[in-house]
């Protein structure tokens, strides 16, 4: 159970959805820092009715219930903040095909016992936990040739420097209320994204970086891979 007072609890608490009727899906799902720029959900495959996808640190649930309402697909989403799960279900515990539930990545990823076709983290999980484990982790829940694609804040950002090791950044998040939060951050390099995907028994297919208008650096990275 993660406490009030936490980063990620804070984070739930100021980024509340204002309250009213529950929404529909939004129209198209988002990667990078900008939205209505850069790719979509089509970096996840041509047609992703009844695939079962995964998605690890989902927040309000705004792209999991895109793809399980626009596209047909088989939805798990996982939170670490059981109000973020809480606000997500007020926004689209209606959606067909979308299950919400609060949990840890790894302690999800380590019980469950479904075998997904996609896994995904967009400024999710992926660069908030050791990726050693959590790697590992996700390729035994992953079918032979199944896909995980993720965005992260590009390592290259000003302010940032990527990690190399296990030790983590010691990073912060910003809230609305412009507050900073420290938060540990595995931002790993490219040559080192690609380095440990196949350790983990998967192999890298694309590494985008993704732009924001206005901004001279790319603001994130956005990781296709897929298992052997
Ligand atoms: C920056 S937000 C991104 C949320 C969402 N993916 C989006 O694009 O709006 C990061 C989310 O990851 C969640 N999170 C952090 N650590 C996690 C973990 N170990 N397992 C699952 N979720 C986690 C946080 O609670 C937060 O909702």
């Amino acid at each position: 159970m993660i406490s009030k007072g936490s980063p990620w609890y804070e984070y739930a608490v100021q980024t509340r959805p204002a309250p009213g009727r529950p929404e529909g899906a939004v129209d198209r799902m988002e990667w990078g820092t900008c939205p209505g720029a850069g790719p979509g959900a089509e970096v996840l495959g041509r047609s992703l009715r009844g695939r079962r996808v995964l998605e690890l640190g989902c927040g309000q649930g705004q792209n999991a219930a895109h793809l399980a309402e626009r596209h047909h697909a088989q939805v798990t989403a996982v939170d670490l903040v059981d109000l973020q799960i809480q606000h997500a279900r007020e926004r689209y515990g209606e959606v067909p095909g979308l299950t919400l539930l609060a949990c840890d990545a790894m302690r999800f990823l380590q019980h469950t016992e479904t075998v997904f076709d996609i896994v995904y983290s967009v400024f999710g999980a992926v660069g908030l936990v050791d990726p050693r484990p959590l790697l590992a982790a996700i390729a035994r829940r992953l079918r032979p040739h199944g896909l995980l694609g993720f965005s992260v804040p590009h390592p290259g950002r000003p302010g940032a420097g990527a990690t190399s090791g296990p030790q983590p950044r010691h990073g912060t998040i910003r809230l609305p209320d412009g507050s900073r939060h420290p938060v540990a951050r595995w931002e790993l390099s490219v040559a080192d994204w690609r380095r440990a995907l196949p350790r983990s028994g998967m192999r890298t297919v694309t590494v985008r970086e993704l732009g924001h208008p206005g901004r001279t650096h790319p603001t994130a990275l956005l990781v296709i891979a897929r298992r052997n």
